[in-house]
């Protein structure tokens, strides 16, 4: 599966929405994750995503991250259509450590 990572925190583009096959994206307030039993690992959206948040699960030290995501993806909703990102997205694009910042 594949797997959001931090970077998504507080950028929030959501231009990988729009090209997934199988509709696996669930939103929070602030960051994405992609549903681990849903996910067919097709790949198209991680050139999608200008930050580079989305990751194969096979990338070192992404257990957490794939928890995260999966923990997540059964509470939060379905989203199938990008939105507008937060007007602050850009001020967050490379920031190191977002995790104090994950809304859940
Ligand atoms: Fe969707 Fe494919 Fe990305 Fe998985 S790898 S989240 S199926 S676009
Ligand atoms: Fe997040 Fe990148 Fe999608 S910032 S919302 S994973 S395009």
């Amino acid at each position: 599966t594949f797997v959001v990572n931090e970077s998504c925190i507080r950028c929030k583009i959501m231009d990988c929405v729009d090209v997934c096959p199988v509709d696996c994206f669930y939103e929070g307030e602030n960051m994405l994750v992609i549903h681990p039993d849903e996910c067919i690992d097709c790949g198209v959206c991680v050139p999608e995503c200008p930050v580079d948040a989305i990751q194969p699960d096979t990338e070192p030290g992404l257990e957490k991250w794939l928890s995260l995501n999966a923990e997540y993806a059964k509470i939060w909703p379905n989203i199938t259509v990008k939105k507008a990102p937060p007007p602050d997205s850009k001020e967050w694009e490379g920031k190191p450590d977002k995790l104090p910042y994950f809304s859940p």
